[in-house]
């Protein structure tokens, strides 16, 4: 599913649309089979922080084809990324650009960039994952008027001999179910590269317009074409570079969820199940530890019992919930609070869809509670990419 993903993006955004670019944003999944699997597809990779530009490279992710973003990026994640010759660096401070001259130059190279700016949409998605409002914490403000932020570092990239700016970043928010967001943002940004060739005499060569397209949580319901973003989004930046006259800049993507998401199950086994007088728990081996997306957004899930997919939905004898919940020592530690799910006991094995994005990749030790192994599994055959963590593993590097 990962691969078709891809392939989807290849077939009906870069050949449709020529000077293109996919970067598939790490942050979502991010082991080295999945950087491998991302080169192989022929797409770019998107990270946010030495971590993530390390695990790509272990796995021979060509360094051209990957762009570092990071709101607060340290000395040296941009040494490192800058060494390591990575395509871009997404500039999200201004105070970055001097840092990223000095060690440019250090290493004799032009290193190439856009600045991100915040386009000032206030995306209709959970507030924790809205971030293209003027008030966010990531970018410049989409301002070019003289002394603005935006223009400022503009100035001094231009100017620097170590420096080549290509252009723009932008990223309105996340798990994004329509394109008003896309659209809005891309009328400001288009008004604001207008300021800046007037005003600056700049140009706007490559505009990346981030990831956020959003993913389905119900396996039986059928996912959202990507083209149904991407033609909405590519159709009004050609009609806004008309409208003011400017060349249509390079277009880069920075899809994460809607590649991985839906491809992703998680398999739990059942500890045990208590009804109450009004809730049934499911209490499973895992929770907020491999997935908290519950605990911090509220996030939905479907689950279904494995070796009884269709059976007879389970019901609480006086009409309570059933809630399927995780073995942490934290009342918050829920999976799916309102479960339809089939009758389980201990023992049984449920799984989860729809846990490819932000789940691994935001899993945690907590209550020393190992990680579990992440599995590729195509074409009937399977096997492990990412090993379950051992006792030993969590003790690593721990002095008495
Ligand atoms: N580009 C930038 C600059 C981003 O900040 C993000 C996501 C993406 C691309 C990819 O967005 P996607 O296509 O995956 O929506 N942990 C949250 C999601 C945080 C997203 C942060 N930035 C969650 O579990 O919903």
């Amino acid at each position: 599913m990962i691969k078709a993903r891809c392939r989807e993006l290849s077939e009906t955004f870069l050949k449709r649309w020529e000077n293109t670019r996919v970067r598939y944003a790490g942050k979502a999944f991010l082991t080295r089979a999945i950087a491998k699997l991302i080169a192989d597809e022929g797409l770019g990779l998107d990270v946010v922080s030495m971590g993530e530009l390390y695990t790509a490279l272990s796995a021979d992710f060509p360094p051209e084809r990957i762009e570092m973003n990071g709101n607060a990026k340290s000395h040296k994640e941009i040494q490192y990324a800058i060494n390591s010759k990575v395509g871009r660096i997404i500039v999200d401070h201004p105070d970055e650009l001097k840092i990223i001259e000095n060690y440019a130059k250090e290493a004799g190279i032009v290193q190439k960039v856009t600045i991100r700016v915040a386009p000032g949409v206030d995306a209709h998605t959970h507030k924790y994952i809205a971030t293209g409002q003027t008030d966010s914490k990531f970018g410049v403000p989409a301002d070019y008027r003289e002394g603005s932020m935006l223009s400022e570092a503009v100035k001094y990239a231009v100017s620097s001999k170590y420096i080549n700016l290509r252009g723009l970043h932008f990223h309105v928010g996340s798990q994004l179910f329509d394109t008003d967001d896309y659209i809005k943002s891309i009328e400001k940004i288009s008004e604001l590269m207008k300021g800046l060739k007037d005003n600056l005499n700049f140009t706007v060569n490559e505009l990346n317009m981030g990831g956020g397209f959003g993913a389905v949580i119900n396996p039986k319901i059928p996912a959202m074409k990507s083209a149904f973003y991407t033609d909405a989004m590519m159709n009004a930046l050609i009609d806004n570079c008309k409208k003011y006259g400017l060349e249509i800049p390079r277009v880069v993507l920075e899809p994460g969820r809607w590649i991985v998401s839906e491809a992703g199950i998680t398999l739990y086994t059942v500890e045990n199940v208590r009804e109450l007088p009004e809730i049934t728990y499911i209490a499973v081996d895992g929770g907020m530890t491999d997935n908290p997306r519950f605990a911090l957004y509220q996030a939905e899930y479907n689950a279904v019992k494995v070796d009884d997919t269709d059976g007879a939905i389970y019901h609480h004898k006086s009409g309570g919930k059933v809630s399927i919940v995780g073995k942490c020592c934290e009342s918050g530690d829920i999976l799916i609070d309102d479960a339809e799910i089939q009758e389980v006991k201990a023992g049984d094995v449920i799984a989860l869809f729809n846990t490819g994005a932000y789940n691994f990749s935001m899993s945690s030790n907590y209550n020393c509670l190992p990680r579990p192994a992440v599995i590729f599994a195509e074409d009937g055959k399977s096997r492990i990419v990412c090993e379950r963590q051992s006792m030993k593993d969590l003790i690593r590097g721990q002095t008495l």
